[in-house]
């Protein structure tokens, strides 16, 4: 592992078998993370971004691929291989938020007890009154009121739930957190509160994210670096400044030209999807975008660009990345 980076995904593929078909949901991911980074997943529904996050935090087996990680410890360990003893003790270091806050709660445990659980699965030593007391602490860091926790999920909105995710998963301390969509389920300004609350966390608590989203403003504002997926594969990886100016690859010009601007005077001219997202069981030859691609060359039709370093250190998969000059977000008149 290279010194500087906390995570490195080298190769990750996930495949499904079912009846006789195999999904490449994702298809040889790579990318490093630093310390203290966050590090945003985007793409279009069905894209593979959960399914990568899952194989990260070893919620999915991957079919291939590593995942180097360096624990708290400071050893280098990969993450898809260690042995169920060392599992047991770093297992916790990497936890993930969910999408749903209504369904991931369990309705019949208290706030409290949700908030515990964790606790008591990594430290069954661990007397009671000092998990009660770390679980209370953690509640008023992340803004729930400690008078409330005795009731049950239901009880609560949808962004004091998140709250609630969100303390069940840092009750561990933890260092990586993946957040799959953790606030797209929430209304505008509920979800500016949740991400401001998760970047006073990451400060305070020296946190590294894989924040995953479909919703590219949101990714814009919490993101040090963003990598776009397109059919299992990263197609773009770049800091997220260098992307929303300059995208490399046509498909993430497309995804920018669509997120919607407040101000109509900023509203780029949307460049249209041709059709639909091929099926990840069956998927197209060459280059997986080629079929939607307005820049598609006869190359694009047979020969998959692979994922390369352009001048900048950018990563974009697409034959004619350093060639074309593709439109960013702009937000000059
Ligand atoms: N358990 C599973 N069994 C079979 N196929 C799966 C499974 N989970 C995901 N897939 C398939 O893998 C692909 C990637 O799905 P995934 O849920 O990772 O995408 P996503 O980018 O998270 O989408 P969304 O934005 O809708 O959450 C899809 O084609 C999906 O149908
Ligand atoms: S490789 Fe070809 S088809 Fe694929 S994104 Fe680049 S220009 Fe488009
Ligand atoms: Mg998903």
């Amino acid at each position: 592992m290279n010194k500087e980076n906390i995570l490195e995904v080298k190769g990750v593929h996930k495949r499904f078998h079912s009846k006789g078909v195999t999904v490449k949901a994702v298809t040889d991911v790579s990318f490093d993370v630093k310390p203290g980074e966050t590090i945003g997943i985007v793409g279009e529904s069905g894209c593979g971004k959960t399914t990568l996050g899952r194989c990260i935090v070893r919620a999915y087996d991957a079919s291939e691929g590593e995942v180097f990680y360096r624990t708290r410890e400071g050893e280098e360990v990969d993450f898809l291989q260690v042995d169920k003893k060392k599992m047991k003790e770093i297992r916790k270091e990497i936890q993930m938020i969910f999408q749903d806050p209504y369904s991931s709660l369990d309705p019949r445990m208290t706030v409290l007890d949700i908030i515990k659980e964790p606790l008591k699965a990594n430290y069954p030593k661990m007397p009671k009154a000092e998990m009660d007391q770390r679980a209370k602490d953690m509640a008023e860091k992340v803004g729930l009121n400690p008078m409330y926790l005795m009731r049950y999920p239901h009880a609560f909105s949808g962004g004091q739930r998140q709250r609630i995710g969100i303390a069940r998963a840092l009750v561990v301390e933890p260092q990586i957190i993946v957040c799959d969509e953790a606030v797209s389920a929430l209304d505008v300004s509920i979800q500016a509160q949740v991400i401001n609350l998760l970047r006073d966390l990451q400060k305070e608590l020296n946190l590294t994210y894989l924040f995953i989203s479909h919703d590219l403003s949101v990714v814009e504002h919490i993101s040090d670096k963003v990598g776009v997926m397109y059919l299992g594969k990263m197609v773009e990886f770049a800091p997220t400044e260098d992307m929303f100016a300059k995208p490399m690859h046509p498909y993430t010009e497309a995804l920018l030209s669509a997120v919607p601007v407040a101000d109509p005077k900023y509203q780029m001219e949307r460049i249209p999807l041709k059709g639909e997202i091929p099926n990840p069981a069956n998927p197209p030859s060459g280059c997986y975008f080629h079929e939607r691609c307005q820049y598609c060359t006869e190359k694009c039709v047979t020969e998959a660009p692979e994922l390369k370093e352009m001048p900048d250190g950018r990563l974009c998969a697409c034959h004619r990345a350093e060639e074309l000059s593709l439109r960013g977000f702009s937000y000059e008149e």
